[in-house]
């Protein structure tokens, strides 16, 4: 019987876009999940969303929907976009669905009556405005909110804790006897040393939203995210119901491989693993936890335009261009950066010259020299062969030792230096030189007959990884399905190629300059942009009137003295309405430079403390990506209506 690889990503939160980010993991696990096919195994591949918690209650609050409205509309976008994607996942397991609750709170309740889980108190901080529990760890150093720098409260909460501790030596045992249970090595190390720091016990409940499974013992209680996020991987299986074949068969099988990003390593290398502990369900899972695609100034982040989505590329370019970008340029255990250079580039040399025009030149040169067919009957040999033949050897040897450890962009590189090999011999052997030559028919011929094998091997290789191009070399060269298995990755096999009359080019090149300028147009946000300005919700007349417009005279201005961004001015609004506004435009003007000017100025906002000091109102500035523009007034005066 196939042996059984049972693969996962995580499920990612349904509170925006995803991005080139996400989409590379579950890239990776398609890739991995083909590699395992083409291996033989019975694969299972799931993915999913994460949708509960306080984040997802507020994004469909700002809406104006209810939150499983919001939810599910992101649900069918992302398996949309998955099978734009063409992902070849086997499951979708949504955390609103019932197959899962109904799991999560058999949990919940296993592990409360056991002990293993107990009713506290949380201490934390609350950001009223934010709605948000912070530790004091996270909070900025004056006790402010990180968030929007407004002042916290102390608040204490009644919550559950589930005992890590009680597992940290049993986990760290099994961290030991299982070497390569978290790879890369050095995030391996990063746990270990978390855990011997101590593990304290951990919040796995909230009173404060409702927007989650309810404790069904407790139901003012829903379970907080990691106790129902990290069951996906077990209840999508059926474990615990009468629907638990899938269970059985993959988790209890050959393999199963988690792959996460490194931000939610810890929740996988060590909740997970105790969870399981806690529940006799055998940690029988590798944990692969890769680096992140940042952008060249820093991370991917929304608010500053910065962010790459797929269906961009996958239009403009296509599947295959950005599958091997992404796939190629995030190194095992290191993070990966887009640039639009990079992009380009990638596409024009290793996929449109180096891959692309190797078998254009080799389809070209059967059809010119051959009239499209030749055999492996009547070949001579060069003195090129055996080191052509080594490298093919090699690659499929150093891919498949690459493909098995998950490091797949050293796995790509092993195609690619096959790849160039094969185009050296090209260069070697000057078929066109041999052409001219009628007794060297036998040469010509060998020479031919060795480019395509190396295609094909090429094209097995490939095939978990370009999954439009590949069926097209094989349809060029003509080879017929049972020479693409793994199997048949032995030179000399096939005994003769006849070729399609014309190449059909696989990557067109780029114009570098246009494409560069094009993707900086086209991927940096701009789409998000006129998104967000769709989603705003219309008001009424009734609405805006509620709120008092006025021209204000800066009389007074000042830098806060903690934070680098804030201005503290005094406004005049007339009939001796003077107010402390605080404002975040000290980037864009000194204090010199706004006393004296007239501005706009909502009067009626509920005052709020910003960094410790009183702000009364708020001076309207418009904003784009470079600049940020007070709107001054110039003929009106303080006390005015704005309407
Ligand atoms: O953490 N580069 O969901 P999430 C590479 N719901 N990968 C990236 C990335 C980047 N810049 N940004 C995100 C959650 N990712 C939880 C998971 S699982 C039981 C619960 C990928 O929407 C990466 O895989 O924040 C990361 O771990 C994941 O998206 C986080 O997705
Ligand atoms: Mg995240």
């Amino acid at each position: 019987m196939a042996k059984t690889f049972y693969i996962t990503t995580p499920i990612y939160y349904p509170s925006g876009k995803l991005h080139i980010g996400n989409t590379y993991t579950t890239v990776l696990c398609d890739t991995l999940k083909r590699y395992k096919e083409l291996r033989g195994y019975d694969t299972y591949y799931l993915t999913g969303m994460d949708e509960h918690g306080k984040k997802i209650e507020t994004v469909a609050n700002d809406r104006g929907i209810a939150p499983i409205d919001h939810v599910t509309e992101m649900a069918e976008e992302t398996k949309a976009l998955w099978d734009r994607l063409n992902i070849r996942y086997d499951d979708f397991i949504r955390t609103t669905e019932k197959r899962h609750k109904t799991v999560v709170q058999k949990i919940f309740e296993r592990l409360l009556d056991q002990g293993d889980i107990y009713l506290g108190t949380y201490k934390g901080y609350y950001c009223m405005p934010c709605e948000s529990f912070y530790t004091e760890t996270q909070l900025n150093e004056n006790h402010t909110c990180p968030d929007c720098g407004r002042e916290t409260a102390q608040l204490e909460e009644e919550s559950y804790f589930f005992k890590l501790g009680k597992y940290q030596k049993r986990l760290l045992q099994f961290i030991e006897q299982n070497p390569d249970f978290i790879t890369p090595e050095t995030r391996k190390n990063e746990v270990v040393s978390f855990i011997q720091q101590g593990l304290n016990d951990l919040s796995v409940s909230r009173t404060t939203f409702d927007w989650g499974i309810k404790v069904v013992s407790n139901p003012k209680h829903v379970v907080y995210v990691w106790i129902d996020a990290l069951s996906n991987y077990i209840s999508a299986l059926g474990y615990s119901t009468d629907q638990n074949q899938k269970y059985d068969k993959y988790w209890n099988g050959d393999e199963v491989v988690h792959v996460v990003g490194k931000d939610i390593l810890r929740f996988h290398a060590i909740y997970w693993p105790i969870m399981l502990m806690a529940l006799d369900i055998p940690v029988n899972f590798k944990l692969h936890a890769h680096g992140f695609y940042m952008m060249k100034d820093g991370k991917m982040s929304k608010s500053k335009g910065q962010v790459v989505y797929p269906d961009i590329i996958l239009k403009r370019y296509g599947l295959d261009e950005l599958r091997y970008f992404l796939l190629r340029e995030l190194p095992y255990g290191s993070d990966g950066v887009f640039t639009p250079e990079t992009f380009v580039e990638r596409i024009n040399f290793d996929l449109a010259n180096d891959f692309g025009n190797l078998l254009n030149r080799t389809v070209s040169m059967i059809n010119k020299y051959f009239e499209g067919t030749i055999n492996n009957l009547d070949l001579t040999p060069t003195a090129f062969d055996d080191d052509l033949n080594k490298t093919i050897t090699e690659a499929v040897h150093e891919n498949k030792k690459h493909m098995n450890n998950l490091k797949v962009a050293q796995a790509v590189q092993d195609i690619w230096k096959l790849i160039s090999r094969t185009n050296k011999y090209i260069d070697e052997t000057m078929p066109w030189v041999l052409a001219k030559d009628e007794e060297k028919r036998n040469e010509l011929q060998n020479v031919l007959y060795h480019l395509s094998e190396s295609l094909r091997h090429i094209g097995i290789l490939l095939k978990p990884i370009l999954i439009e191009a590949v069926p097209s070399l094989f349809n060029q060269l003509n080879v017929r399905k049972e020479n693409t298995t793994w199997d048949s990755l032995e030179f000399g096999i096939v005994k003769m190629y006849s070729v399609i009359k014309k190449p059909i080019p696989l990557f067109p090149r780029l114009d570098v300059d246009e494409e560069v300028e094009a993707i900086r147009e086209l991927l940096l946000g701009k789409d998000e942009e006129k998104e967000n300005l769709k989603k705003i919700p219309e008001i009424s007349i009734e609405d805006f009137v509620k709120i008092d417009f006025r021209i204000g005279k800066v009389i007074a201005s000042e830098k806060h003295p903690d934070a680098d961004k804030l201005l503290v001015s005094k406004i005049d609004l007339g009939n001796n309405d003077i107010r402390q506004i605080v404002s975040g435009i000290a980037n864009d003007y000194t204090p010199e430079s706004i006393i004296g000017k007239h501005v706009v100025v909502v009067t009626n906002l509920k005052p709020v403390k910003l960094r410790g000091i009183l702000s009364e109102g708020m001076i309207l500035a418009g904003s784009n990506k470079k600049t940020l523009e007070v709107l001054f007034a110039e003929k009106l005066n303080a006390g005015d209506a704005v309407k």
